[in-house]
């Protein structure tokens, strides 16, 4: 019984060092009621990530319908690649190519936000730093030598980490990564850059799942309908019984 106490002890002491290690999400809730972020979360997707990652489940008319975007600025400012807007997000890049370039091909990003959830791209986002040792110069606390390049570097500037002792559960100490700070700043201060990833990752959501808007949208009348049915089916049942009793 003990033992079997002390098994369960050491494995769940296990399991909170492995997350430790993967380093600590920052707590993101997607916003999907927001149009404006939405759409600026579109621009900053078409603008720097549509180089590599395609979002092949997403047609570009489907998003100038869901976040009510003329066609015409849609052609200008969203689409890059084609001029059809019956088209989906496709990247001109050959798979191949990439996979040459980067070692591991950029994934396509439709459903990125289902499998990763909000606040893991959040934090995927606020934790690029500067490490000389990797091909790319930067790595990433939540995705450890990460083949992506810190794409955003010119809004967020560059951030250096910072070492502190690290104790284990066990005792013993190691020099880890304790925290993240600004070497040189880029366009946008902190709290600005934080909003631009917060929009980036609103639009991650949504394309995870477009539907989702227009549930929300029609759910708030699916139940004013259901509550007007209530009473009509209510006054019905009392008409019907009336003759019973
Ligand atoms: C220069 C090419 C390039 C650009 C531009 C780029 N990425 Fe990436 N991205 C990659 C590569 C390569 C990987 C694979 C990393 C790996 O597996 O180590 C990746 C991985 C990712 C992942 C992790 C996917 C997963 O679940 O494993 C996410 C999320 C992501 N990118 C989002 C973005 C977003 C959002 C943008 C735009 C702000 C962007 N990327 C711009 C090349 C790029």
């Amino acid at each position: 019984m003990m033992r079997a106490a002390a098994a369960l002890l050491m494995l769940l002491l296990q399991t909170a060092a492995l997350a430790k290690g993967n380093g600590h999400l920052m707590h993101y809730e997607a916003d999907l009621s927001n149009r404006e972020s939405l759409l600026r979360g579109a621009q900053l997707f078409v603008n720097y990530c549509l180089s590599c990652h395609s979002a092949a489940y997403m047609r570009y008319n489907r998003l100038g319908r869901d976040l009510e975007i003329p066609e015409d600025v849609l052609k200008s400012n969203l689409m890059f690649g084609t001029d059809k807007t019956g088209e989906t997000m496709t990247v001109a890049m050959k798979p191949q190519d990439a996979e040459q370039w980067f070692g591991v091909g950029p994934p396509d990003l439709s459903v990125t936000a289902r499998a990763r959830g909000a606040s893991w791209l959040y934090t995927y986002f606020l934790t690029f730093y500067r490490d000389p040792a990797r091909p790319t110069g930067v790595n990433n606390l939540i995705f450890k030598d990460v083949a992506m390049p810190h794409v955003l570097w010119e809004l967020q500037g560059w951030q250096r980490p910072v070492f502190g002792e690290q104790k284990a559960p066990d005792g013993t100490v190691t020099r880890a990564i304790t925290g993240l700070e600004l070497e040189s700043p880029g366009l946008l201060n902190d709290a600005g850059y934080r909003r631009a990833v917060a929009d980036l990752v609103n639009f991650l959501v949504y394309l995870g799942e477009p539907i989702k808007l227009t549930r929300h949208r029609i759910g708030a009348w699916v139940l004013v309908y259901l509550l007007g049915l209530l009473i009509i089916v209510y006054l019905l049942k009392r008409e019907f019984w009336k003759d019973v009793h």
